[in-house]
Parts: C-alpha cells; sequence; structure tokens
C-alpha cells in the first residue's frame, strides 16, 4: 500500500490502538432531516473532539462544519434514492475530484447485496476503489441491508466479503449475536467496523460496540445511538472508552450516565 493511501488510514484508525471511533452523520443523503440532526452542526460540533473520524456527506460538511475541524473526513460519495423508493438504486453523487477539494480522508458508498440494485452497488464500490487507488485515498465499503434483507452471520460474511474482494479498505458491517466472529475471518486483515443501527437502550449499545470490539472489529461508525441519546456526548465518551480503553460495559454505562 503507498504511503498516502496508509497516512490517510492512520488518521482514520489509530496506529496505537489499531481502533477507531467513526460519528456517522450522513443519514440526511436518504433520510432527509434525521431525528437529531435537523441543526447538525449544533449535535456534531460539540462531540467532533471525541471522535476519531466524521463519516459525512459534501453538503452537510459545507452547511455545517467549520473548515478548521481537523477530524478526517469519510466523505459518503452515494447518493440518488429516497426512504420513500427502493432503497438499493444507489449512484455515485460526488466525484474523486471533490473529494480531493475536501480534503477527505476515505470515501465511502453502500452496497446493497441481495438487493434489488445489486449489481450496480457493487459496481459503485468497484468504481469509487478504482478512482481512490488513482490519488491514494482508502474506501469504506458499507454493507447496506435495505428493509427485508435478514442480519444473520452467513449474510453479513457474504456481504462484508464480497466488499473484501472487490479491494475495499475497511467494512461497515453490523453486529450479529451468533457468529460475528466468522464475519470477522470473511474479512481477513480489512479493518472491520460496527454501525450502530436503530436507536436502542443505552447500555445495549455499549453492550454490542464492547461485544464487536471483544470479537475483533477495530471500532464503531456509530450514528443514532450517539445523537439521538438523551446524552449524545456521553454516548460518544462511553463508547470512546470502550473501543480505545477497553472499559466494561458497566464502567461505559456510568461515564455515559455522568455526563
Ligand atoms: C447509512 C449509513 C450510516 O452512516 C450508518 O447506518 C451508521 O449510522 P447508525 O449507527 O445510525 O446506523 O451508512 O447507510
Amino acid at each position: 500500500m503507498e504511503w498516502g493511501m496508509r497516512n490517510r488510514l492512520s488518521r482514520i484508525i489509530n496506529p496505537h490502538t489499531g481502533r477507531s471511533v467513526m460519528f456517522a452523520v450522513d443519514h440526511g443523503y436518504f433520510q432527509g432531516p434525521t431525528t437529531g440532526l435537523a441543526d447538525l452542526g449544533r449535535m456534531v460540533n460539540p462531540l467532533l473532539g471525541f471522535a476519531d473520524a466524521l463519516m459525512i456527506t459534501r453538503g452537510a460538511l459545507r452547511n455545517w462544519i467549520p473548515p478548521t475541524m481537523d477530524k478526517p473526513v469519510v466523505l459518503r460519495v452515494s447518493g440518488g434514492q429516497s426512504i420513500l423508493k427502493e432503497l438499493s438504486n444507489e449512484i455515485i453523487t460526488t466525484s474523486i475530484e471533490e473529494a480531493i477539494r475536501i480534503n477527505a480522508s476515505a470515501i465511502t458508498c453502500s452496497v446493497y447485496v441481495g438487493g434489488e440494485y445489486e449489481k450496480e452497488t457493487i459496481g459503485n464500490l468497484s468504481r469509487i476503489i478504482n478512482e481512490g487507488a488513482m490519488y491514494g485515498i482508502p474506501v469504506l465499503a458499507v454493507t447496506a441491508v435495505g428493509k427485508d434483507l435478514v442480519r444473520d452471520a452467513r449474510y453479513l460474511s457474504l456481504a462484508s466479503r464480497i466488499c473484501v474482494e472487490l479491494g475495499a479498505h475497511m467494512v461497515k458491517t453490523y453486529f450479529c449475536e451468533d457468529g460475528f466472529d466468522k464475519v470477522i475471518e470473511a474479512c481477513g486483515d480489512v479493518p472491520v467496523i460496527i454501525a450502530g443501527g436503530k436507536k436502542i437502550e443505552e447500555r445495549a449499545a455499549l453492550g454490542m460496540a464492547k461485544k464487536a470490539v471483544e470479537q475483533g472489529a477495530c471500532g464503531v461508525d456509530m450514528g443514532r445511538n450517539i445523537f439521538q441519546s438523551d446524552r449524545p456526548l456521553g454516548m460518544m465518551k462511553a463508547v470512546r472508552a470502550i473501543v480505545h480503553d477497553n472499559v466494561s460495559v458497566d464502567e461505559a454505562y456510568t461515564i455515559y450516565r455522568n455526563e
């Protein structure tokens, strides 16, 4: 791997812990003003100091995030669908030149394995991997599940491994209770981070993060379970403590409660 690509990856995944806390706030690209993110800057900017990277669209960056912020950007470059229609119908919306202008440390799009537009989304991922390779920009592949697909180890291994085989540098997938270690195994040396998914009770979300890193995930790319919490800063700090400091779920929950 070239120096520039490695340098960008090491801005996202802490080279000392091998772990990362990404803060995912890209939901508006198909959900519009998602609960908690209507005033995106007011929610995100106070938490940024505790995140390792920010996953976001170019429009949200320009509107709500000051260009003086120093966190690496994982730029969402796909879109084209909404919650009102078929979710897998994505295109690449943001060019590689735009990603470079924005100073993105990585680019990302979703892959809907088993979805109606499976081939097109796999094509999107392949395209951004090829374009990113020309400029040393790594790619985070998101295994999106749409509305109907089952999130079990068999499916997540299939989807994640396809992303690895196509050349993704990081894979974002979901945690599953049975066989998550198989999902990690399917990805070889490619770092795996988990999405948080729908908002659940705080202790359960922290428990999920804990189990994921114990079973080999290099961290989380969490959104709703942070920004839809009653204590977003507390959740961010608690998740960070689990990912980087290996604290227990009880300790992390206390961090959340004390905020
Ligand atoms: C949407 C995404 C989101 O960034 C991802 O789902 C993470 O957010 P959350 O923790 O809210 O699930 O990639 O396709």
